[in-house]
């Protein structure tokens, strides 16, 4: 018996795949590397100190995915496996729709061949479009802006689909807020390829000398500084919420949406001031226009996962800097 991590040598699946390993579940990994390494199955041999099955296959080679199930036992998968960069999804609509939903409508249809009916899908807080309040709650109105948006949300509605045609499925949908940080051994951590798009990669890269100086796009927002505002979370806080997701599709049938969020918002500015003081280093930035798409304020209401999961999250935006900087200084060419 064992959990199916999709795409779990990726930032946020090899933080969990650890977890799940630490607390002693059985897991077997599926990705097909085009944004992970394989190497990093073996931190995740090394930060766990257990052993699992690793899969190199693409979800969109049915036959391959099948293999997997008939070689495990799967009881339950967490979905993590997709792209997930807003600009390139909206130059390359075709792949990201045939990547995030072919994929995953294959795992859904193999899953349900081999009578496995629990799943934790990633989904993300970009589903609730340009909401009109803060913090937002899991009922909020959800629309997209974006191919890559989009596809999160049909995913979570062909997973509710599939729940009402059969009432033995546990469908979880994590809506993540903004990840950052990295594994406290500064072994794994987020590695972008090419010039970073989101604030702390990029903060990381001119904290390194690999760029020049920050664009913190617009202070003209209705905010205390003027700059955006997020919901920043940890990666190592954000792991352990699909552990207690795990745990709750274990034990009910439905459908559930949670947030997995702080709940506290954050502006640009406040990251670059907590960056500078966390790791001692100045962050030259320059106020440059708006980024199209963007929004003022988003952050979470984070009552239903600690209600219901038990979960919350617990490192602070310190934490969260000391670690990204840990991992970058150390792994940065
Ligand atoms: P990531 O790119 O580091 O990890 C995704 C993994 O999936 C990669 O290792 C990639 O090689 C693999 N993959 C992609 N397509 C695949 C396919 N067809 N078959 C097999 N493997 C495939 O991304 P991440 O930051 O760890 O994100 C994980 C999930 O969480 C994604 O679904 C992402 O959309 C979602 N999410 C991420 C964020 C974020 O800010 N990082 C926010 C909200 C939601
Ligand atoms: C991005 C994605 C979103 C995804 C989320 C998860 C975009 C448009 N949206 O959200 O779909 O769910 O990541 O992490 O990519 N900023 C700067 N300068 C920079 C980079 C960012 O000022 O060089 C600002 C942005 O304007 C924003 C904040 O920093 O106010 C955070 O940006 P980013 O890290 O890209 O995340 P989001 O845009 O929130």
């Amino acid at each position: 018996m064992a959990i199916l991590v999709t795409g779990g040598t990726g930032y946020i699946g090899s933080h969990t795949s650890i977890e799940l390993l630490k607390r002693g579940e059985r897991i077997v990994v599926l990705d097909n590397l085009s944004n992970s390494k394989i190497e990093m199955c073996d931190s995740i041999k090394k930060l766990s100190g257990k052993d699992f099955k690793f899969y190199q296959v693409d979800l969109l080679d049915k036959p391959e995915v099948e293999r997997v199930f008939k070689e495990n036992k799967i009881e339950e998968v967490i979905h993590f496996a997709g792209l997930k960069a807003v600009g390139e999804s909206c130059e390359k609509p075709i792949e990201y729709y045939h990547n995030n939903i072919t994929g995953t409508l294959n795992l859904v249809d193999v899953m349900r061949k081999n009578g496995c009916k629990k799943i934790v899908f990633s989904s993300s807080a970009t589903v609730y479009g340009d909401p009109k309040t803060v913090p937002i709650k899991e009922d909020f109105p959800l629309s997209t802006t974006n191919p890559y948006g989009s596809t999160k949300l049909m995913i979570e509605r062909i997973l509710t689909d599939v729940y009402k045609s059969d009432n033995e499925w546990s469908v979880i949908l994590l809506r993540y807020f903004n990840p950052i940080g990295a594994h406290e051994s500064g072994e794994i951590g987020e590695n972008p390829n090419g010039i970073p798009n989101n604030l702390m990669p990029y903060i990381n890269y001119v904290a390194a000398g690999k760029l020049d100086h920050l664009n913190v796009f617009g202070n003209d927002y209705d905010t205390h500084d003027g700059t955006g505002v997020r919901d920043y979370i940890h990666v190592v806080d954000l792991a352990l919420g699909h552990l207690k997701a795990i745990d709750k599709a274990r034990k009910i049938t439905g459908v559930e949406a949670y947030n997995l969020g702080t709940g506290t918002g954050y502006s640009v500015l406040d990251i670059v001031k907590a960056f500078e003081k966390a790791n001692d280093i100045k962050i030259k930035y320059e106020i440059t226009n708006r980024r199209p798409g963007d929004i003022a304020v988003c952050f979470a209401d984070p009552t239903k996962a600690k209600e219901e999961l038990g979960w919350e999250a617990t490192r602070d935006l310190e934490q969260m800097c000391k670690d990204s900087w840990k991992y970058t200084k150390n792994n940065i060419k």
